[in-house]
């Protein structure tokens, strides 16, 4: 089987591309390398440096199928970024989305699995949140991928384009096999954010509000690590033969800012050097994923349950690569 993976030098993507070839597949990668980095591409996978939204190279290399299915990550994936310039988000995701759904139905790609995320429920009602809950997102980031999932629901109508939407809550951790991780530019992820404080790499990190209605008073996220979530883009395959789907991702389990931070002190065996500060804008206090329908379907559930297994991968790979991929 052959794949498409765009944005696959990038954190989610490259560890679903690694899974794809420990399976025995065959991937391309498209990715511009703006914010993914080459060393991410995992050997074994083809690399193409080109732009989703560039209808000529797209073509090019949709005609270097068929593929089975194409799983599209490549997009900006900063909430706060995205307030700052909100158009950005609309050029680079929803634009760019557009040309590359076009491009997919072409080339009769009968199979499209995207990147979603929780950011799409905006501030919820407390208490783990199902597919069904209300899409009314609070961020441009959000909107941007509301917005690709509204078009590729056309898409399907008109085209008969086969999509999964899968909707992350907070990705986590790293390949237990030491070889990729996270690596953003700049790093604003609360865990990598904890680890590099806890050795001694940043300055104290900054808890972001203690005020919330939590039982701690910070904020409660549901980390979901990367393995479980490569493994879901593949299971969920299986549902395309004979709908489109839309999942949520998550773990089930909330954990704290607090709650990660000591986890992080216990993987490392040293503490997290940390100050309360004022709130940041947007957090919800809670989002925690009820993850009910790709259960139901597939079969799938997460195995990285305990958070500190989580955080344990995403610390062996940022303390063995100071300086993230290099480039
Ligand atoms: N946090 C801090 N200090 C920091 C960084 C984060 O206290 O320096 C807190 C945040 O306030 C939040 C939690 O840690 O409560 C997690 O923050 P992240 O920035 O790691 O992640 P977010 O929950 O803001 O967002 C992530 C992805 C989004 C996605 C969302 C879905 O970055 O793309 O999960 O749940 F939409």
């Amino acid at each position: 089987m052959r794949y498409l993976v765009t944005g696959g030098a990038g954190y989610v993507g490259s560890h679903l591309v690694a899974e794809i070839l420990a399976r025995g597949g065959e991937v391309v990668v498209v990715d511009s390398l703006v914010t993914g980095h080459r060393g991410a591409v995992v050997p074994g996978a083809r690399f193409v440096e080109a732009d989703v939204g560039d209808p000529g190279a797209m073509a090019d290399v949709l005609g270097q199928g068929p593929f089975e299915a194409v799983f599209h990550f490549a997009a900006r994936s900063l909430v706060g970024e995205s307030m700052r310039d909100p158009l950005l988000y609309f050029r680079e995701n929803v634009g760019k989305g557009a040309s590359l759904i076009s491009s997919c139905v072409r080339a009769g790609v009968r199979k499209f699995v995207f990147s979603s995320t929780a950011a799409l429920f905006g501030v919820p009602q407390q208490g783990p949140i199902a597919e069904d809950a209300p899409i009314a997102p609070v961020s441009a980031y959000g909107e941007s991928k509301a917005m690709i999932e509204r078009m590729l629901d056309w898409a399907w109508q008109a085209h008969g384009l086969r999509v999964a939407c899968l909707r992350y809550f907070n990705a986590a951790g790293a390949d237990p096999a030491g070889r990729l991780g996270e690596d953003h530019r700049p790093e604003t992820h609360l865990i990598p954010l904890a680890i590099d404080a806890a050795l001694g790499r940043r300055d104290p990190l900054q808890v972001f509000g203690n005020d919330f209605s939590t039982p701690d008073g910070t904020c409660i996220r549901d980390y979901i690590h990367v393995v479980d979530l490569a493994d879901a883009h593949l299971r969920v395959l299986g549902c395309l033969d004979r709908a489109s789907i839309a999942c949520n991702l998550g773990t089930g389990r909330g954990n704290s800012v607090m709650e990660v931070l000591r986890a992080v002190e216990a993987v490392g065996g040293r503490p997290v050097p940390h100050a309360v500060v004022g709130r940041r804008a947007g957090d919800p206090a809670m989002l925690v994923a009820a993850s009910g329908r790709i259960a139901a379907e597939t079969g799938w559930v997460p195995h990285f349950t305990r958070l500190e297994d989580t955080v344990a991968t995403a610390w062996q790979w940022r303390e063995a690569h100071p300086a993230g991929f290099g480039d």
